[in-house]
């Protein structure tokens, strides 16, 4: 194999995103500065270490980006500490927990089909051979999350962490509720912002540093920045924290991600990324709107966030099946379970939709719109494939219209 032939598959790739409509909700368009940053010679460095105390020579431009990835995060979330070199979310919450914990230790934690994440101890992650899990779901009749029930599996359980947080979850969290319950029970808390991180820079959330004594999250989704994790914790865990990070469960930092993350934090305290997250949310609350007029239903009936749960519950449909026939129409999707769910992993009753791809692309109503009428037939009719065929048609004229990187370079 030639390596220009990896090269064509990136140029055919960049025509895939632009010539469809990304509605994965765990996925963004970074800044092109970012992409840049992201994939420069700083990646040829190791720098095993941290700023100032490195294991290499030739660390004085790292330290330096490293340094200001660090002071932009510690001020756009108000927090003491903060470590950026975590490879991803998954790695930042298992550093968290190797902090922490001892073999044997009880984590509470969301469950996978209400929201939750797999690294949060789910039984398919490594973390489940080293602590005992017990998961907290959410009230069957709105799907929200059951503050009572989790304080009263808290005191049953006497977990030494609780996560708060999850990947499907469209609501709002309430972190000083979660608190409350860790001031009770004794429990360390971890809230885990992979998804709403935007959110809490915007102000459009609350922010769990008031509450937390660790905090983590994505750089990918909601903040528009490069692949990676972010560890935010009081002073008194600082050390801790770094050391289950290097060389606890990693190795060399990714310098590259780092630059591209302290490029991200910069960008995330600006006027214009606020006001991007708000029409994010305001998306998502008008797609949200147009899906259920249209009879689709919707897990929670509605969203504070840019995460959209459809609920194919009442259909004779699943998620796997919905998300083939939107492909066939150049809307990406995922297949998620939903609460409660019937169906499995691979054919679950759900399919989980998101505003970010499509706001930074800077869709109009107009385009929601559109996209409301292919979604819902989607839903009712995922067999059709000459209609979802004929429905792209109009999907690529509207990705015309918006092109990820000519514009939007300057846009967020
Ligand atoms: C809540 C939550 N935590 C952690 C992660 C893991 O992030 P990564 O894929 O970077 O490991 C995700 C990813 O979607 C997530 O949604």
């Amino acid at each position: 194999m030639r390596p220009d032939k990896i090269l064509n598959l990136l140029k055919e790739e960049e025509k895939r995103q632009e010539e469809t409509v990304n509605m994965v909700a765990s996925e963004n368009y970074p800044d092109m500065r970012i992409l840049k940053a992201y994939s420069s010679i700083i990646s040829n460095r190791y720098s095993e270490g941290y700023v100032g105390k490195r294991y290499y020579a030739g660390t004085k431009v790292v330290d330096k980006i490293e340094g200001i990835a660090v002071d932009k995060v510690k001020r756009l979330f108000g927090s003491e500490h903060a470590n950026v070199q975590p490879h991803s979310g998954t790695q930042a919450n298992m550093a968290v927990m190797m902090s922490i914990l001892k073999p044997g230790d009880r984590i509470l934690s969301m469950d996978l089909a209400c929201g939750g994440h797999i690294s949060h101890g789910n039984r398919l992650s490594i973390a489940a051979n080293l602590f005992k899990t017990m998961h907290y779901g959410v009230d069957k009749k709105n799907g929200r999350i059951d503050y009572e029930d989790v304080r009263k599996k808290a005191i049953k359980f006497k977990p030494s962490l609780i996560i708060a947080g999850g990947s499907s979850y469209p609501r709002g969290i309430d972190f000083k509720k979660f608190r409350d319950i860790c001031d009770e029970t004794g429990a360390y808390l971890l809230c885990d912002i992979a998804h709403t991180a935007g959110l809490v820079c915007a102000g459009l959330h609350q922010n769990p540093c008031d509450f937390a004594d660790f905090v983590t999250f994505t750089t990918h989704k909601s903040m528009k920045g490069p692949r990676g994790g972010v560890i935010l914790c009081k002073d008194k865990y600082a050390k801790q924290i770094d050391r289950a990070v290097f060389p606890g469960t990693q190795g060399g930092s990714l310098n590259s991600n780092i630059a591209g993350k302290a490029i991200c934090f910069e960008i995330a305290a600006t006027g214009r990324f606020k006001r991007y997250i708000k029409r994010v949310i305001q998306n998502s609350r008008i797609l949200c709107r147009l899906l259920k007029e249209r009879g689709v239903n919707i897990v929670t009936n509605g969203s504070d966030t840019h995460i959209i749960l459809i609920s194919l519950e009442n259909t004779n449909t699943n998620g796997h099946a919905v998300q083939e026939a939107l492909e066939k129409a150049g809307i990406m999707s995922n297949k998620n379970l939903i609460p409660f769910d019937k169906g499995s992993p691979k054919k679950p009753s759900g399919i989980r939709i998101g505003t970010l791809g499509l706001t930074s692309r800077g869709f109009t109503k107009k385009d929601i719109h559109r996209l409301s009428e292919i979604i819902s037939y989607a839903v009712k009719n995922p067999e059709d494939e000459d209609g979802m065929i004929k429905r792209k048609k109009i999907v690529t004229k509207i990705c015309k219209k918006h092109p990820i990187y000519k514009r939007n370079n300057k846009k967020c």
